[in-house]
């Protein structure tokens, strides 16, 4: 007896220690094999019990039978009668099986009449502490579903780099929390405010920029009005560096006539913008990076209210125009508020790319992400000062994530810059606004 106990007891050990060593090993499997399925059943097992505990069941009239004490009939014997009885139940909304993703897993629910996604977002948090997960976000892509995506851990403590992208005007900067590649693509969303407290990450994700876009067949040009300290270092690979708001207003004026140049190449060729141009008669794509876009906007005295509103105005010119004649921007500020005149309003609205890192008050959130659901607020305003880099990404697909940037040095930035320092066109070659060769399969 104590001999079977004792080799129970070593097997037991055995595959407690086995399974430790396969989990430290190799996660993915473990999770796919033994985590998941584990999970599912106790989320299945458990949904009515945490449906109700986050008001998402609803009382429905159900007919029962149910048993209630009859008499004693003559013989002795109790006689139970059965009862047709109308009592009211917990219904609580269909859960399909739930399906294993890279870092937890998401399922779909049917809604209950009366219900909306906003009653589930409500409560998301409410679920996330009774499944002991990291975060659910809640999506609808059809009328009355529902689906739940879990992670268990924060994904974005770590990231990985991923491969670069090799399309033309896209950067994979870092990754999502849902595990994808976190995308720069300029050609789909033309203009980006990148907003943040200071070391919140604003520059690495520039540097990052600087990276992906070096080996490319394209101009960078950096605005940087911290006196050049962030992107002179990279001035081999840019075009052009403005480091004052006087070289500033200089610089946008030269873009606003390469503007009207292109939009007269485009006139004369029947083509509504510079990537309806045959390859050879295209001109090469700019990329525009400004560093700390409020010392565009601020005004010490009345004596530069005019220079401000000229330099506003080239910069809204070229945001409003500059997608079609391919010209794109990507501005950094740890303050891009109405505060800074209407200029940054306006410019605000023509930048559809939106990135927040952790901001120090509720209202720069607010207005890089601005109408976006509510619950992108409050997460920006939760991002840790421990994880540099972390910010919430107004995505091409109508929704919000978190994600990380890669980490990039500015040594990184700078090698990279000296690297492929021969691709950077002249100033002066991109203002003749000469064709540049951008392959056919870069172009699509
Ligand atoms: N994705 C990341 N992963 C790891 N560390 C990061 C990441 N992004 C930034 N950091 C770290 O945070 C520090 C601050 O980042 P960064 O210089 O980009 O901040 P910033 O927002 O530009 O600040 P400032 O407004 O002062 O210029 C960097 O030195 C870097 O070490
Ligand atoms: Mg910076």
């Amino acid at each position: 007896m104590y001999d079977q106990f004792s080799t129970m007891l070593a097997v037991l050990a055995a595959l407690v220690a086995g399974l430790w060593a396969w989990r430290r090993w190799h996660y993915p499997s473990f999770w796919l094999l033994v985590g998941f399925p584990l999970t599912a059943i106790s989320v299945r097992a458990t949904w009515r019990k945490v449906a109700l505990g986050c008001n998402l069941t609803k009382k429905r009239q159900r007919f029962w039978f149910t048993t209630v004490p009859g008499m004693i009939a003559s013989t002795g014997v109790v006689r139970v009668k059965r009862k047709f009885q109308r009592i009211a139940v917990d219904t609580k909304p269909f859960m399909w099986l739930p399906l294993p993703t890279r870092y937890g897993w998401r399922v779909t629910l049917h809604t209950l009449e009366g219900q909306i996604p906003a009653d589930y977002a409500d409560v998301a948090e409410r679920l996330a502490h009774s499944w002991g997960v990291h975060a659910v976000r809640v999506s609808s892509d059809k009328p009355g579903r529902i689906r739940l995506a879990v992670t268990i851990r924060d994904p974005l403590v770590k990231v990985d780099d991923l491969p670069p992208s090799t399309e033309l005007l896209k950067v994979t900067v870092g990754r999502l929390e849902t595990g994808k590649p976190w995308v720069v693509d300029f050609r789909t969303v033309p203009h980006w405010l990148n907003a943040g407290a200071t070391q919140s990450g604003k520059s690495n994700l520039a540097n990052a920029l600087i990276v992906g876009l070096a080996p490319q067949p394209v101009a960078l040009v950096g605005f940087d009005l911290k006196g050049g300290v962030e992107f002179t270092p990279y001035s081999p690979r840019l075009s052009a560096l403005a480091t004052s708001r006087a070289e500033c207003g200089g610089l946008l004026d030269d873009l606003v006539a390469l503007m009207t140049d292109r939009m007269g190449v485009c006139r004369m060729a029947s083509a509504r913008n510079i990537w309806q141009l045959p390859p050879t008669m295209r001109p090469v794509p700019v990329v525009v990076l400004v560093d700390e876009l409020a010392e565009l906007y601020l005004m010490a005295d009345k004596s530069e209210k005019d220079e401000i509103a000229k330099t506003s105005t080239a910069l809204l010119r070229v945001a409003q125009l500059g997608r079609a004649f391919g010209i794109y921007l990507f501005c950094c500020g740890q303050r891009i508020g109405s505060d800074l005149g209407p200029g940054v309003t306006a410019l605000r609205a023509q930048c559809s790319g939106r990135i927040c890192h952790r901001v120090n008050d509720p209202e720069t959130a607010t207005m890089t992400l601005g109408d976006l659901d509510p619950a992108a607020l409050d997460s920006a305003r939760t991002i840790a000062a421990e994880t540099p880099g972390v910010a919430i990404v107004a995505s091409q697909d109508g929704q919000w994530y978190r994600a990380r940037s890669f980490y990039v040095s500015e040594q990184a930035a700078e090698h990279a810059a000296h690297i492929y320092a021969d691709r950077a066109p002249a100033w002066a070659e991109v203002m003749t606004a000469q064709p540049h060769e951008t392959p056919d399969s870069q172009t699509a």
